[in-house]
């Protein structure tokens, strides 16, 4: 994104609505957080409302092969339905439904560019990253007509999900959350094993980068805590102090 687009986007006036109507990062909340570790066991309640979702997984499983998809967005998934019960103003079953999806893209873009392009230096400008929005919109609106969601909720799903990596900014409480969550998976020791050998760096490396990158970009109070909490966990469980 050049710095012209990154103006147009903060001057959006879906961004600057979004910006009034929160104006304390990250966002407050009231509601309790949940930050124990991410493979806690589930409260029936919450494996209910996974188990809703199972119509979708059947359906891109050939998308889930790529890119660690199998391992990101189950993880987000989870850290999602935790920023959901945090945010009860929020849709949950868009943001739900938009971290499932928001990667399915990069099944559908040559599989040789992720690497050589998508992690690079310009990572975040990368054409690449702009196609793996593109076909993640197409894929879930595919996906989501065979299941039978309204044109108006499959567009709002595309809204979140296009621009999600390339735009600096969120418009919407949905958009935010589905942010956190995609990146929140990363401070999970698991994220962490992956995330460091796409980068052909060590936990340790991966761990520091965390730390000064990706804890500030986190939008809501309840993602800065989980965020923070796994990671110390994280770096412990992997002796990030010695092995490096
Ligand atoms: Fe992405
Ligand atoms: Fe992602």
């Amino acid at each position: 994104m050049t710095t012209t687009e990154e103006t147009t986007a903060v001057a959006d006036p879906r961004a600057k609505a979004f910006a009034a109507a929160y104006p304390v990062r990250p966002i407050p909340t009231e509601q309790p957080i949940n930050t124990d570790p991410i493979s806690s066991p589930l409260s029936p309640d919450a494996a209910e409302e996974l188990a809703k979702y199972n119509p979708i997984w059947e359906r891109i499983v050939p998308e889930s092969r790529t890119r660690g998809n199998d391992i990101h967005l189950p993880i987000s998934l989870r850290f999602a339905q935790r920023l959901c019960d945090a945010y009860p103003e929020a849709d949950r079953d868009l943001v739900m439904i938009s971290v499932i999806l928001h990667d399915t893209g990069w099944a559908h873009v040559d599989e040789s560019r992720i690497l050589s392009e998508g992690f690079g230096d310009n990572w975040r400008k990368a054409a690449i990253r702009y196609e793996h929005e593109e076909q993640g919109c197409k894929v879930a609106r595919r996906v989501l007509a065979e299941l039978d969601y309204s044109e108006e909720f499959i567009e709002k799903v595309c809204q979140i999900i296009d621009g999600h990596d390339t735009r600096p900014v969120a418009y919407s409480l949905e958009d935010a959350l589905m942010r956190d969550a995609d990146r929140l998976w990363r401070f999970d020791h698991a994220g962490i094993a992956l995330a460091a050998s796409w980068f052909s760096q060590d936990p340790a490396w991966y761990t520091d980068r965390l730390t000064v990158e990706i804890v500030p970009e986190l939008l809501t109070q309840a993602g800065f805590e989980m965020g923070t909490a796994d990671l110390a966990r994280s770096k412990e469980l992997l002796q990030t102090g010695i092995l490096r």
